[in-house]
């Protein structure tokens, strides 16, 4: 492990039973609020951005938009918000996918983004890939191309990089 995962994983705290029992939180507020760590991140992601030819950032909703607002500033991008259905004022692109129980729905500004764009998107964890593959579906109905997934957790054991890797088709998926 190299000393900046050494400092990131430092400042991930597991919280126990939240948000309901059975379940290890994984909480980024101490990462945060460490500018060592919070720098060292964003550093790291910016440096991402730029090795994948990244045109724009795509930051989802809602730690992807501390993570990713940032990085675009570092990398000289633009940051595009993908937000939770009905937080978005223009017109938008929607994108619903499946949740262990029911549905949810993401949206994009529809003219954030278009052909010639090449997206790298950020969160915080990827645990199923959902909203990451809605995400990626968003971006290719837009007509951009898809840069990359950069994340900094990625719960393994829930298989999310085997279902993203039809969507991704190739592009690198960055767990750090
Ligand atoms: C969490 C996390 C990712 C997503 C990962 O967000 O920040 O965006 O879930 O889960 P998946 O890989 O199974 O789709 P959440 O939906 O809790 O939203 P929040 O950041 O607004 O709390």
């Amino acid at each position: 492990m190299t000393d900046i995962e050494e400092l990131l994983l430092s400042r991930i705290r597991d919280v126990a039973d939240y948000p309901e029992p059975g379940v290890m939180f994984k909480d980024i507020t101490p990462l945060l609020a460490d500018p060592a760590a919070f720098t060292a991140l964003t550093d790291t992601l910016a440096q991402i951005a730029e090795r994948t030819g990244a045109t724009k950032v795509v930051g989802l909703e809602a730690r992807g938009f501390i993570l990713g607002a940032p990085v675009a500033v570092r990398a000289g991008l633009g940051f595009i918000p993908v937000r939770k259905a009905g937080k978005l004022p223009g017109a938008t692109l929607s994108q619903a996918y499946d949740l262990e129980y029911g549905s949810a729905e993401i949206e994009v500004h529809a003219e954030d983004l278009t052909a010639g764009d090449r997206v790298l998107v950020i969160d915080d964890v990827l645990a199923t890939g959902g909203t990451a593959e809605a995400s990626i579906q968003l971006i290719r109905r837009a007509s951009a191309e898809v840069a990359g997934l950069a994340v900094l957790m990625e719960l393994g054991f829930l298989g999310g990089r085997a279902r993203l890797a039809p969507a991704l088709d190739g592009a690198p998926l960055e767990a750090l």
